[in-house]
């Protein structure tokens, strides 16, 4: 149910948001994804709610994992200094509340942001318990956290079974852009690039919906060694090399691959580097960027575009020597006449950093919930268990 419809005034809303974000010396980092819940959390405040904030930060059985103790590991993901960030966003109090479960939370604040979830086992574990215990804090739950979307957990699962649900701005705004890209105006052409490899799902998806897909960063490198070509010395990812080769059968002549590419004998800035064709990378040598002849073609699979999507860095963009190719690209995205929708915190981070936030339609806050968006035919598990909601709501 959208927001603007739901009976809500003076109520206790507990808002699932999600405010991962990346945290340094005790401040936040990037704050991106705390602005954009601003809009949720100021209509709830015009109707006199009180707003309980939860979320979750990063994951604390990786750190148990290396060898951190759980006070370690709590001290590094308490979300303490993002209630402190969000204070300034907000420019009121917001009390925080140190534990998600236990602890008693404050009469006299109209914001409140709760510990971690994940400091329980059971948000990961999606426990019903764990769900009821969360819905207890308030009378209506609010979903913002689009981000979160792609998990079954608890916060975001399970607690709809429990309060009047609905869903906040951010979600609505994310899931109406996104839709954009199961049904698309044409040609539709993705740039699928970045460091992670977590995108082999919306690949084989991407390779059924788009027009062209143009693969760049340590998925390029993945793919030419798929196909037998010598990446010298360039990062790539073992696991995902079969599944390479099934999306070169599955997309043919859709993919595109860096004809070129600028590659250095080190990972820094003012390393050597040279350009060399991408299926001649000397040895000991690693690819870095894309080269200026991709650059050229590239643009021009972009050129009649209608929609695209952006996820993932062309190349190392925050070392100036291989920023070029996302540069380039980006500002050429930026000047298109199509319906732009990038995802994922390095394309953010990207976009921010060359200034080109306000000419891309839209600038996914989720990563993985944005490439499993396309995977999944916009059906998140988080998103299904609200639409369940209201459809047992308007039953009774
Ligand atoms: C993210 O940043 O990807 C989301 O907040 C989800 O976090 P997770 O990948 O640890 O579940
Ligand atoms: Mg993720």
């Amino acid at each position: 149910m959208k927001l603007t419809d739901m009976e809500i005034e003076g109520k206790k809303v507990l808002v699932r948001v999600d405010y991962n974000v990346p945290i340094k010396n005790g401040m936040v980092e990037d704050d991106t994804r705390l602005r954009a819940t601003v809009p949720t959390i100021n209509h709830l405040l015009e109707k006199n709610c009180k707003v309980i904030l939860m979320s979750h930060l990063g994951r604390p059985k990786d750190l148990l994992k290396k060898g951190k103790s759980v006070e370690e590991m709590q001290k590094e993901l308490t979300l303490r200094p993002v209630a402190e960030d969000l204070a300034e966003i907000l420019g009121i109090d917001v009390a925080f509340v140190e534990d998600c479960i236990d602890a008693q939370i404050p009469n006299e604040n109209d914001v409140v942001l709760l510990e971690n979830l994940r400091f329980y086992d059971e948000e990961e574990k999606n426990e019903i318990e764990f769900a009821k215990k969360l819905a207890a804090h308030a009378d209506v739950y609010i979903n913002d956290a689009f981000g979160a979307c792609h998990r079954d957990h608890a916060s975001v699962s399970a607690i709809t079974k429990f309060l009047p649900c609905g869903a906040g701005f951010l979600v609505e705004k994310e899931t109406k852009q996104l839709s954009k890209l199961l049904s698309p105006e044409r040609p539709f052409v993705a740039i699928v690039a970045g460091a992670k490899a977590d995108k082999i799902g919306a690949l084989k998806a991407l390779a059924d919906k788009a027009d062209k897909i143009l693969i760049a960063g340590v998925l390029a490198n993945t793919f030419l060694k798929a196909k037998g070509i010598d990446i010298g010395a360039s990062k790539f990812d073992e696991e995902t090399f079969s599944a390479a080769k099934e999306i070169i059968g599955l997309a043919g002549d859709k993919l595109k691959f860096p004809v070129d590419c600028v590659v250095a004998d080190k990972l820094e800035n003012g390393a050597n580097t040279r350009t060399v064709a991408a299926d001649s990378m000397p040895e000991g040598w690693m690819a870095l960027d894309i080269g200026p002849e991709t650059i050229e073609s590239y643009k021009d699979e972009l050129k009649d575009a209608k929609t695209v999507f952006w996820a993932g860095p062309l190349g190392v963009f925050e070392m100036e020597d291989f920023s070029h190719g996302t540069k380039e690209i980006g500002e050429f995205l930026g000047n298109l006449n199509a319906t732009k929708i990038a995802g994922g915190g390095d394309t953010g981070a990207a976009i921010n950093t060359f200034n080109l936030a306000d000419r891309i339609t839209h600038v996914s806050t989720g990563g993985g919930a944005s490439l499993e968006f396309i995977e999944k035919e916009g059906k998140l598990p988080a998103l299904v268990a609200l639409e369940k909601a209201y459809r047992k709501a308007k039953e009774e």
